[in-house]
């Protein structure tokens, strides 16, 4: 058999990933460069999150994002991903306002983006829209901690669940979503003991973010990861690459270059036979001829 491309993942096989006690490492897309950067490095899930709002367009938070941001973001990543399980993730406004709704927006991300599930945040007040998506046909992943579309509330990008009473709330929401029909549950910025508690308690995988080594799995921020989002870098977010000076010198020289006439060079520009130059010569020393306009 030869190396062929990697097939691509399954929701089962994701889940499945937990009970064989294999760590399951999820990273952000936006776009389909990165997508396609993405499945190369064989990450097996691909959350399309609204963290774009921040790191794409530029918001303080996420909750200016729309459902037309999202659409246009995930079926981009649609198109460069060949090999992940996509998850477009419900911005806010898209699944409070009632079951049709969260219905006919979660709809279109499997129809009009390639996504193979949704992500929506919150924990036993979503259980009853999370069970109606479920009933559908559409494949859920939960999202509680720190879910970024409530950061009013919580007066800032908090640690949750750090009292007794808010950590045993939150591993009842694990346990309610799994019940409704999660796949999956993203655990944000909580103490690792109390991700490590949920963990155990839900038999769908966990997937962290800021919340310590425990969970079955883990995901990032490409942005964070990649030193793609200015010096800002939350505790959690280990930064594997510092891309942001590489592109600025990259920049700068191409910038140095335009201005010192190096670029474009020969090898960068495209040539024209002799005959048809020295023909080209001989026209232009002839007077313009008007051309005929019939
Ligand atoms: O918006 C986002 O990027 C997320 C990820 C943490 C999955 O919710």
């Amino acid at each position: 058999m030869g190396n062929g491309p990697a097939p691509k993942m399954t929701i089962p096989q994701i889940v499945e990933m937990k009970s064989a006690g294999r760590k399951i490492s999820m990273m952000t897309a936006y776009d389909v460069a990165f997508a396609r950067l993405v499945d190369a490095a064989g990450h097996g899930h691909d959350p399309v999150g609204d963290s774009l709002g921040m790191v794409m367009l530029g918001y303080p938070t996420t909750v200016p994002v729309t459902m037309d941001d999202m659409i246009r973001h995930a079926s981009a990543v649609s198109r460069g991903a060949e090999h992940a399980v996509l998850v477009g993730d419900m911005p806010f406004g898209s699944y409070q306002t009632g079951r049709d709704d969260a219905i006919r927006n979660a709809s279109r991300f499997l129809k009009e983006a390639g996504m193979d599930a949704v992500k929506l945040e919150g924990g036993h007040e979503v259980v009853e829209t999370v069970r109606a998506l479920v009933e559908n046909g559409i494949a859920v992943m939960g999202h509680v901690g720190l879910t970024p579309q409530r950061v009013a509330q919580f007066g800032g990008f908090k640690v949750q669940a750090r009292s007794a009473d808010a950590a045993r709330q939150l591993i009842d929401d694990c346990v309610a979503l799994e019940r409704a029909g999660c796949f999956a549950i993203v655990i944000e910025s909580v103490p690792a003991a109390v991700a490590a508690l949920a963990t155990e308690r839900v038999g769908i995988p966990t997937i962290g973010i800021g919340a310590g080594p425990d969970c079955d799995g883990q995901v990032l921020v490409l942005h964070d990861v990649l030193g793609l989002f200015g010096d800002f870098k939350p505790k959690f977010a280990k930064r594997y690459a510092d891309l942001g000076p590489v592109i600025v010198d990259a920049l700068r020289q191409y910038d140095r270059e335009v201005k010192g006439g190096t670029f474009p060079d020969a090898e960068h520009s495209f040539s024209m036979k002799d005959a048809e130059r020295a023909a080209l010569e001989r026209a232009l020393a002839e007077p313009l001829r008007p051309k005929k306009v019939s």
